[in-house]
């Protein structure tokens, strides 16, 4: 049947997009204020600027030469409410109100904004409590280390390693357990709260405020900044200010009805461009945020199985260097392509092409 045909399609028809990235950042020299820039970069893009991690913020700044101030997308106008989160990009943070002791505080201190954990083999929960306090901490690689606040230690962990721990895996991991063998003792984790949230509405975790010049306290200056000439770092202003701006053009797109795979390959060509291709951690977790909104347990991607080359290839024509298979997910047969998981841990599926499931087109 149509197998041979199709890889022979796929191997001439070469694209010449080099998809690289799911998602473009745009300087717009106008100046506005936070929610005009807002409503423009709805109308013409798909919401003002957010940003996952370092690598995003070196896409952002590369996207001008201008050396002034620019809105993104992040605003405090939650009336407060205060949100935890992960400090390292991409670990999602779970409530469980069985990982916290709300009683851990020293003495009278009032609830705090970050997390500290105790290392020892009874007590070990989390304890929210003033970022201020000096105490260890603990990188994502980890090492423990001696003794500063809370946002001291993250600028430690990233510049050195990669990020305060994060993730509950990791914070009752077995790593900790060696780590901390011979002693016990209170250490900060990743886990920062606050109350500022992102214009489209996801939960990036990342925060790269310019700590001279930002002060999250009480104060009417609230939406974020990028300051250009000091490396691209944050800070707040008044909303009604008017300053440049920089959107975002989101590539990927999620296609919320069920479609054979091949149903799926044709429709992407035929509506946008291509079924995405995900060739880096990057595009995976840009991927997975928009799965959890899918309707189906599984959502197809451009990747599948040829059995007359032995073969797993991209419909792009890239090979597999990136892989996220789940660890029993791979079966390597005729008429099989990859479904992400829409929940869990979003790995990597072998399913029959027949199956129907959502899917990601790229434009
Ligand atoms: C935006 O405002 C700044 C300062 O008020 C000004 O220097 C700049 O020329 C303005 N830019 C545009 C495109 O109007
Ligand atoms: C941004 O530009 C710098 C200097 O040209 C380059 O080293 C860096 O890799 C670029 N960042 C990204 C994410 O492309
Ligand atoms: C950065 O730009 C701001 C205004 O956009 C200016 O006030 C500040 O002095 C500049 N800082 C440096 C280090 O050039
Ligand atoms: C606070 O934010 C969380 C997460 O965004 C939301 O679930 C909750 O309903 C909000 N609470 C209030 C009082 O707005
Ligand atoms: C919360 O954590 C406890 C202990 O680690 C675990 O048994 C429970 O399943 C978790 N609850 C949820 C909703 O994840
Ligand atoms: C944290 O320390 C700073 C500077 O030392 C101080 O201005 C601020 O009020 C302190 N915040 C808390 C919550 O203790
Ligand atoms: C714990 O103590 C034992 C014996 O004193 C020592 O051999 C081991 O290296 C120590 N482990 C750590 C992680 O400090
Ligand atoms: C963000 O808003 C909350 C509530 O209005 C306030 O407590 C907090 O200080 C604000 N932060 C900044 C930096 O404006
Ligand atoms: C914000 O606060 C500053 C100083 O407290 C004040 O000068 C300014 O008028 C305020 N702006 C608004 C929009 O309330
Ligand atoms: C897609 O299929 C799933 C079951 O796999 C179903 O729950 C969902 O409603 C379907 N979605 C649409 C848009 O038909
Ligand atoms: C893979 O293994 C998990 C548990 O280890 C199981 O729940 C799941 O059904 C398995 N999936 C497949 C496709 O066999
Ligand atoms: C999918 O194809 C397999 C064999 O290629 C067949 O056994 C199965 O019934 C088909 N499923 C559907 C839903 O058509």
């Amino acid at each position: 049947r149509g197998l041979t045909q199709h890889t022979l399609l796929y191997f001439t028809n070469r694209s010449t997009f080099g998809v690289t990235q799911s998602s473009q950042y745009h300087f717009i020299a106008e100046n506005k204020s936070w929610y005009e820039a807002q409503r423009y970069c709805r109308e013409k893009y798909t919401d003002l600027a957010k940003v996952f991690d370092m690598t995003d913020m070196s896409r952002l700044r590369n996207s001008t030469q201008n050396q002034g101030e620019a809105w993104i997308g992040l605003n405090n106008n939650t009336g407060g409410n205060r949100t935890w989160h992960w400090s390292l990009p991409g670990v999602e943070y779970i409530h469980n109100d069985s990982s916290w002791d709300l009683n851990g505080r020293y003495g009278t201190e009032k609830p705090g904004n970050c997390g500290r954990k105790r290392y020892d083999n009874g007590d070990k929960k989390l304890v929210d409590v003033s970022c201020n306090h000096t105490m260890w901490f603990i990188c994502y690689d980890g090492e423990k280390i001696t003794s500063q606040n809370w946002k001291e230690g993250q600028s430690y962990c990233r510049s050195i390693y990669t990020d305060l721990a994060s993730g509950l895996n990791q914070v009752d991991g077995e790593e900790m357990k060696d780590l901390c063998i011979n002693s016990t003792f209170s250490a900060w984790v990743g886990l920062f709260r606050d109350s500022w949230r992102w214009s489209d509405g996801s939960d990036f975790s990342f925060r790269y405020w310019d700590m001279e010049l930002f002060n999250d306290e009480q104060s009417n200056k609230t939406c974020a900044m990028t300051l250009l000439n000091r490396s691209g770092k944050w800070s707040s202003d008044e909303c009604d200010r008017e300053k440049p701006f920089f959107c975002y053009d989101d590539k990927l797109i999620l296609i919320k009805e069920n479609k054979t795979w091949e149903e799926a390959l044709d429709y992407c060509r035929k509506y946008h461009r291509v079924l995405v291709s995900i060739t880096n951690h990057y595009q995976q977790r840009w991927a997975e945020v928009r799965a959890k909104n899918a309707s189906s347990p599984f959502v197809w991607l451009g990747l599948r199985y040829s059995c007359t080359l032995g073969l797993w290839f991209w419909v792009n024509d890239k090979l597999v260097c990136y892989e996220k298979w789940s660890k029993n997910g791979t079966t390597e047969e005729c008429d099989v392509a990859v479904g992400m998981q829409s929940g869990g841990q979003h790995e990597w599926f072998s399913q029959r092409e027949n199956q129907t499931y959502n899917f990601f087109c790229l434009k």
